[in-house]
């Protein structure tokens, strides 16, 4: 399970997250929602430890964050907003270069396998020739390499066609419920955030997410 207590961060004197606590368990999706600005990003990069809050704690299981970052991160996939991939690299050259970073020891043709399972099948390509939604799923691809236990997606699906984002909604409900995997994901899309998550936390005591869940259904938590 992962548990994060009273956690404050702040830029500057800009306050961005404020006494925040909440809990995952194992096999669930949780969507993270909440206006540009909201601190969404901030969150999911101190749950990937690549940032630290200025108070409370957070423990995945038995790990806690301040001692235990090194074990962490072989627990964790996280992918950032920005799509992080080596364009000039066809699909294969992107999952060997960082299959070779990774913990985890992968042959060709299981990398190959992580992309057909998510249907992506260009793997010859080079990555900048690929539409937006297959570079998000090469960017989902990369993350899995190490066979993360608790993923992060930074809006996985923003700006990409639907197809793709059915595909990727698909994919990581495997993921969860077959798998056993925790997924975090931000989105902005509230159809596939109610179509997806277990429950959906709001970080922000925004009224209009608040109606808009209710209204169909789905627990919603403010943080
Ligand atoms: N590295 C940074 N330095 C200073 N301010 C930041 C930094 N990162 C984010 N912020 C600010 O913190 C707030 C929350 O940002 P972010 O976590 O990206 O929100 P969201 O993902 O919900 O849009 C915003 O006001 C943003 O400008
Ligand atoms: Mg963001």
């Amino acid at each position: 399970m992962l548990k994060v207590e009273s956690l404050t961060k702040q830029y500057g004197s800009k306050q961005v997250l404020a006494d925040v606590s909440f809990q995952v368990n194992p096999g669930d999706i949780v969507g993270l929602v909440g206006e540009n600005g909201a601190g969404k990003s901030t969150l999911l990069t101190i749950l990937a430890t690549l940032i630290q809050p200025e108070q409370g704690m957070i423990t995945y299981h038995d790990l806690a964050y301040k001692t235990d970052q090194r074990k962490l991160r072989q627990k964790i996939g996280y992918v950032p907003q920005n799509i992080a991939i080596w364009e000039e690299f066809s699909v294969e050259e992107n999952m060997v270069f960082f299959e070779q970073l990774s913990w985890g020891k992968k042959s060709r043709e299981q990398l190959r396998q992580l992309c057909l399972d998510m249907k992506l099948d260009q793997w010859k390509e080079k990555a900048q020739s690929l539409s937006g939604g297959m570079k998000r799923k090469l960017n989902l691809a990369i993350s899995l390499i190490h066979e993360p236990e608790l993923l992060l997606l930074d809006e996985p699906t923003v700006g990409i066609d639907l197809k793709s984002r059915k595909e990727i909604g698909t994919y990581l409900q495997q993921l969860a419920k077959q798998q056993g995997k925790t997924i975090i994901y931000t989105s902005h899309d509230m159809e596939e955030i109610i179509s997806l998550c277990d429950y959906v936390y709001c970080i922000g005591n925004d009224p209009f997410y608040k109606e808009l869940l209710k209204e169909k259904g789905q627990h919603i938590h403010v943080l």
